[in-house]
């Protein structure tokens, strides 16, 4: 048995330059973010801090392409602790970059993977509600190399404190809303579900289903694109609970089957999460419905307001009010990929796979694949 073990503080703060006085931000200190963050709320406190701009060295989700460019800039550079202050991206680099020698490049870290040690001292203040990847020790990068995206994690990647600022997320398109509170949702149901979850773990999801379920719902009915901004506290703080749940328990199928479409289709990993998540619910409820799964029903039942019967077919439905769900071939899945795709996944994501709630067969996840097409 995993025992449940917070690592990073976690603060919440009202404004960012609240954060940046009581942290004492300056010169040694290195700002890790996008320079349309840092513009219109960073740039005028005059920290006198270092900056670097992620967009500069590649674009979308972090690419070992990408990484290595920051790591070649950073070389020869003198700084102490690293803030990261964006989105699923910017984290994930930081915490490479955090345990990166000045002579490492990517490869060299899954290399020694086990035996990494903490560089810098890392601060994470996301601007997304979706990753809880401020409390984990995992980064996700495409391993543009191999074609695929894998997970690289170590306990030195945790970081030394998460920052909570919900004005940070004032300016977060709705798209990017959509997707990181979609992803936030899964990270709580497949956290919940993992047989690794604890009754600590199984809070801090249920906890998040709570805010998230209830603030899509509010959202919705007030119809106008903004609403969701009114729970903008709500939707951070749910997506750092999702990710105290599965930095415990884990993610499992929805996230294994999902990596493959972001890693060829360049999808955001929030909608592939999406595209793959009804069609894994229902195959684990064809096999094994009677379960944990049951607890889960009635928990989004009462969330929901429906017989648990009816609470998964509830939630797509509002999970469509928030972003409407595309089928594979929209996005330019062929079903040639689907095959390989598979193989894939069972060959390379065997971390997440572990966590699900029931085994699947290479047959049950060609089956899943070929009903999300
Ligand atoms: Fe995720």
């Amino acid at each position: 048995m995993k025992a449940f073990q917070l690592i990073p503080a976690i603060a919440e703060y009202e404004d960012f330059s609240t954060y940046a006085k009581e942290a004492q931000l300056g010169g040694n200190d290195l700002i890790l973010t996008n320079e349309y963050i840092y513009s219109p709320v960073i740039e005028r406190l005059e920290l006198g801090c270092q900056t670097l701009f992620q967009e500069k060295y590649g674009m979308g989700e972090p690419t070992d392409v990408m990484v290595d460019a920051i790591l070649d800039e950073l070389r020869g550079r003198e700084y102490d602790r690293i803030i990261a202050v964006g989105g699923g991206t910017i984290i994930d680099i930081a915490k490479v970059i955090a345990v990166a020698r000045p002579e490492d490049r990517v490869d060299d870290l899954y290399d020694r993977m086990a035996s990494l040690e903490k560089v810098h001292p890392l601060v994470i203040v996301p601007t997304t509600c979706g990753t809880g990847s401020e409390v984990t020790n995992i980064s996700i990068i495409n391993r543009t190399t191999k074609g695929i995206k894998q997970g690289i994690v170590s306990p030195a990647m945790f970081a030394t404190e998460a920052a909570l600022i919900p004005g940070m997320l004032a300016s977060l398109p709705y798209g990017v809303f959509a997707t990181s509170s979609i992803d936030a949702m899964i990270h709580a149901v497949e956290s919940y579900l993992s047989p690794n979850a604890c009754a600590i773990s199984e809070l801090f999801s249920e906890q998040a289903l709570h805010l998230i379920l209830t603030g899509w719902r509010a959202a919705v009915d007030n119809g106008s694109r903004d609403a969701w901004k009114k729970f903008a506290a709500r939707f951070l703080r749910a997506s750092n609970f999702a990710g105290i749940a599965f930095g415990h328990a884990g993610c499992a199928a929805v996230h294994a089957l999902s990596y493959p479409l972001g890693g060829t289709h360049h999808i955001p990993h929030g909608q592939s999460n999406q595209m793959m998540f009804a069609d894994v619910m229902r195959k684990y409820q064809e096999k094994k419905p009677i379960g944990k799964l049951n607890k889960l029903e009635e928990l989004l039942a009462k969330e929901l307001n429906v017989e648990p019967v009816f609470a998964l077919e509830e939630l797509y439905k509002l999970m469509d009010a928030v972003l409407e769900k595309k089928p594979l071939h929209e996005v330019g899945v062929t079903t040639e990929e689907l095959p390989v795709y598979t193989t894939t996944v069972l060959e390379t994501q065997q971390r997440l796979l572990n966590n699900n709630y029931v085994e699947l067969t290479a047959e049950d996840i060609l089956d899943i694949y070929s009903k999300a097409f």
